[in-house]
């Protein structure tokens, strides 16, 4: 039977989505999907091919896609550190943008949602948490839950600027503000499947809340909405 259970979370880069999916997944024993890893996976293997970024032959990028998935390459991919480097982070929103590359990974998301893998620990998943720019809007229009994270760009690029850091990567507050500006105004633009509020998504900015206190406001409406067993 298909999973019912599908929380779907959206947001700009450094909102929170990730810790929040984290530990909402770990509290209900759902899965979670990082649909960005998704995209940066992709971005990586093209890089790491050798792919002129600057150019990108839209061709050989799907064709490169369709590679990488149906080998399930993608999900090795997904885990090399390299893909939060930022000279992945400089590409992925141009890779993110090619219609035939998000319907690709509409599929799998999709597919993921209706039945997620089991938990880390090889039980039963319960749910499924999707987080991404697009989930509640285009992939899993019919979610039961929904959230949109937001915190402001100032507050976003001091956290990235830490976990830039804190890999051994440098770079100053400037570059990641400007970084982080660019991406939301690439990720809000784009033609298809733009970053969007759903309209029946709640939004928590994360600006002033702490991690706790962004997980009880969404938990109070999880277990409202959600019949978890
Ligand atoms: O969440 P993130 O920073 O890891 O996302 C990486 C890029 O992928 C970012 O430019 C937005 C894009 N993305 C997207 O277009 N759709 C998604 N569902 C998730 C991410």
């Amino acid at each position: 039977m298909s999973n019912k259970n599908i929380i779907a979370i959206d947001g700009p880069a450094g909102a929170g989505k990730g810790t929040l999916t984290k530990k909402l997944c770990d509290y209900y024993g759902f899965t979670g999907l990082d649909t960005g890893s998704l995209y940066r996976a992709i971005t990586l293997y093209m890089i790491e091919k050798n792919y002129d970024m600057d150019s990108l032959d839209i061709t050989k990028a799907i064709n490169a896609t369709k590679f990488i998935s149906d080998n399930h390459e993608i999900l090795e991919y997904a885990k090399n550190p390299k893909i939060r480097s930022q000279l992945t982070n400089k590409y992925v929103a141009s890779v993110a943008k090619i219609p035939e590359i998000r319907q690709i990974m509409k599929q799998y998301q999709i597919e993921f949602g209706n039945n997620p893998p089991n938990l880390p620990d090889g039980s039963k998943a319960k749910g499924a948490i999707i987080e991404g720019r697009d989930i509640g809007t285009v992939i899993c229009p019919n979610a039961p839950v929904k959230f949109f994270i937001t915190a402001k760009p100032e507050t976003r690029a001091s956290r990235r600027l830490k976990e830039y850091l804190d890999q051994g990567e440098s770079a100053s507050y400037q570059e990641v503000l400007a970084s982080i500006i660019a991406r939301d105004e690439a990720d809000r633009t784009r033609a298809t499947s733009p970053m969007k509020q759903a309209e029946d998504a709640i939004l928590i900015d994360t600006s002033e809340n702490n991690k706790e206190a962004t997980f009880e406001i969404a938990k109070k409406i999880i277990d409202e909405r959600l019949t978890i067993i």
